[in-house]
């Protein structure tokens, strides 16, 4: 069977500035709230630093060398805010802005698409210590910000992101894993309020930049949960739960749909959870978008007693080893819900998709068949969902090249690239050149 993509499809691949740039305390950049949350004992496994990770900050000719193999037509970055105006809000760092004009015309002069992400979890420490996005004034430290970066990148960069999977805010804030590191689940619902507003308020400056070329989007992951057994009152309700009130309907139904969904609200009511709110928030959060991009990696499937199970280890102070089934055929779902239930008419790019691999002997982790063999099921998927009408542009394979994977810390690796982080050398895995085959070819064939 032949799977051939659309004319112009764009195969890209992916990082972000926190997990590879490194260069952490160099040229006047300060420190993000991932510098100080990875050095809390016990909160990045091996106690790994991402202080110099790939070094892609002095690296980054490697990383375009890598590219140019690849063929790769787009490559999506993201600006690390703390590099560019390193207390979050006064001055801008020049140096920082020459980093990224240099990457940019890099990526340029070899034909290759910039795709840059504003936020992609890496708040300037000093914008914490004042409440970060708690802080309704995160609002205004947001939009300059965005500001500085559009005034110099504006138009070089095809695709703008304003956040990188929002729920990340969530989780460092609720249940205490990510950075910063907080357990407080009212807290976290106030935060992501104003990030949405963040988003409203950014996308309504770039519309008055009247860029002719450059697009503005968002990208929002979905893990689609299913109940287990479908009509199974409790199965039913964790599904719900996670998809509606602690999953991606909590962004996709105020950006999309407009508000807050039903059965979010009636939660945050229960709990006393109501976010501080003025007039008009939610016109801003809804703001016409140019394309969606969505991060996909399962979908997964709710079982209460499992769910209870699992709890009982945690509880009783174990380590639950929950390695789910890799359901890549979801997709094709989680984009029709897209479409369907959330009515969105733009452009999709799936702006990340990948499967991690434990770290390992050298020939073990190039040798990364299992990594071919999901991605190919996930292409398919997609592949069927073009055919049905639903309008996919784009994939970004997650990532460019191993590098630090948040609380897990070089320990998992998702590269098309093996990072040496000895030396920095990055070493093509096997999908490197499945990869560069199926660009060349703009899909591919299964016997
Ligand atoms: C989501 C995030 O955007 C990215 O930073 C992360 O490394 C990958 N998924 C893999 O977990």
């Amino acid at each position: 069977m032949q799977y051939t993509f659309p004319k112009d499809f764009l195969w890209g691949a992916a990082t972000a500035a926190a997990q590879i740039e490194g260069g952490a305390f160099e040229d006047g950049r300060e420190p993000s709230i991932w510098d100080v949350f990875s050095r809390i004992p016990g909160k990045i496994k091996n106690g790994d630093l991402p202080d110099i990770s790939c070094d892609s900050y002095h690296l980054y000719e490697k990383d375009i060398e890598a590219m140019k193999a690849l063929g790769l037509k787009t490559y999506r970055f993201s600006f690390s805010w703390s590099r560019i105006i390193p207390d979050g809000t006064g001055e801008v760092n020049p140096a920082g802005i020459q980093y990224y004009k240099r990457l940019i015309a890099a990526l340029k002069e070899n034909g290759i698409v910039p795709n840059a992400t504003m936020y992609h979890w890496d708040l300037p420490y000093a914008l914490q210590i004042q409440g970060g996005f708690g802080n309704r004034d995160c609002i205004s430290w947001f939009t300059h910000y965005a500001k500085v970066l559009l005034d110099n990148f504006g138009e070089d960069v095809d695709f703008w992101v304003t956040f990188n999977e929002p729920i990340a805010l969530y989780v460092g804030h609720a249940y205490g894993f990510f950075a910063p590191g907080l357990k407080n689940e009212k807290y976290a619902r106030q935060c992501l309020h104003h990030l949405l507003l963040c988003h409203g308020e950014a996308v309504k400056l770039f519309r008055t930049y009247g860029f002719s070329k450059a697009k503005i989007g968002i990208v929002v992951d979905v893990w689609k949960h299913y109940p287990d057994r479908p009509g199974n009152a409790e199965d039913e309700a964790y599904a719900v739960f996670n998809n509606e009130i602690a999953g991606y309907g909590m962004f996709l139904h105020p950006l999309f749909l407009g508000g807050y969904s039903e059965e979010l609200n009636a939660y945050l009511e229960k709990n006393g959870m109501v976010p501080q709110m003025e007039e008009g928030d939610f016109e801003t959060m809804r703001q016409p978008l140019d394309f969606y991009g969505l991060n996909f990696y399962n979908g997964l499937y709710d079982n209460a007693e499992e769910i209870r199970k699992k709890e009982a280890v945690l509880k009783a102070g174990g380590n639950y080893q929950d390695q789910p089934k890799q359901h890549p055929e979801a997709v094709r779902d989680v984009l029709h819900m897209l479409v369907e239930k959330y009515r969105i008419q733009i452009p999709i790019y799936i702006t990340e998709n990948g499967l991690p691999q434990e770290d390992g002997p050298l020939e073990e982790v190039l040798d990364d068949r299992e990594r071919i063999a999901y991605v190919e099921q996930v292409l398919i998927a997609v592949h069927q969902a073009i055919a049905d009408g639903i309008p996919v542009k784009g994939y970004y394979l997650w990532s460019l090249m191993d590098n630090f994977e948040w609380s897990a810390g070089f320990s998992l690796r998702y590269g098309l690239h093996y990072t040496d982080y000895q030396t920095g050398k990055r070493i093509p895995k096997k999908s490197a050149g499945w990869y560069a085959r199926v660009i060349r070819e703009n899909g591919f064939t299964i016997p």
